[in-house]
């Protein structure tokens, strides 16, 4: 697809209506909602904007924040916190009628971007069924500590 035929199909301003009612879901979300009491709603809009508008192709759209390892790097995310963001963003989008081609870049996009935004892969849908969970070992001693080995 050429670029900027992407962001035109979605304009500039849809697309800030589109993260505004995103970042509204998400700061609304018993889930994750916590973690942005201190943030700054405006800069996310903003950021968030200017990262998918340059995804997108928008022609002189440079991302102003901070890198996304950076940006994160204060808070301890989880997988399934990472999950539930995923989640509110393709409703927000769906519920919105975002072109479907948009749509699936950007989840794309922010999929991709995972290993930035958490180290924990505990509930990463796609890893094996055990990886990185642990399994409590009944002791054959039943006064010795439990341990837990990995599967
Ligand atoms: C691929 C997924 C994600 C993207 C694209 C993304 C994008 C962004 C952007 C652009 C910023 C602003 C950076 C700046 O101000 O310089 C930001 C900040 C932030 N993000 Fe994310 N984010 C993602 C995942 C998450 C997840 C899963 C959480 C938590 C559940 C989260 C929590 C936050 C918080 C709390 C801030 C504000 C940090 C602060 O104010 O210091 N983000 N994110």
């Amino acid at each position: 697809m050429k670029s900027a035929e992407l962001f035109d199909r979605i304009g500039g301003d849809a697309l800030r209506a589109a993260i505004t009612e995103f970042y509204r879901r998400v700061v609304a979300d018993v889930m994750i909602g916590f973690m942005f009491a201190k943030s700054d709603r405006r800069r996310l809009v903003d950021r968030e904007w200017e990262l998918i508008a340059a995804l997108l192709g928008a022609p002189n759209v440079t991302y102003a924040g901070r890198p996304m390892r950076t940006a994160h790097a204060g808070h301890l995310i989880f997988g399934g916190q990472f999950e539930r963001r995923m989640q509110i963003l393709r409703e927000t989008l769906r519920d919105l009628a975002v072109d479907p081609d948009v749509q699936a870049a950007w989840i794309d996009h922010s999929l991709a971007l995972r290993a930035q935004v958490t180290r924990d892969r505990g509930s990463e849908c796609g890893d094996s069924p055990s990886a990185g969970l642990a399994i409590a070992v009944p002791p054959a001693n039943p006064d010795a500590p439990v341990r837990l080995r990995r599967r």
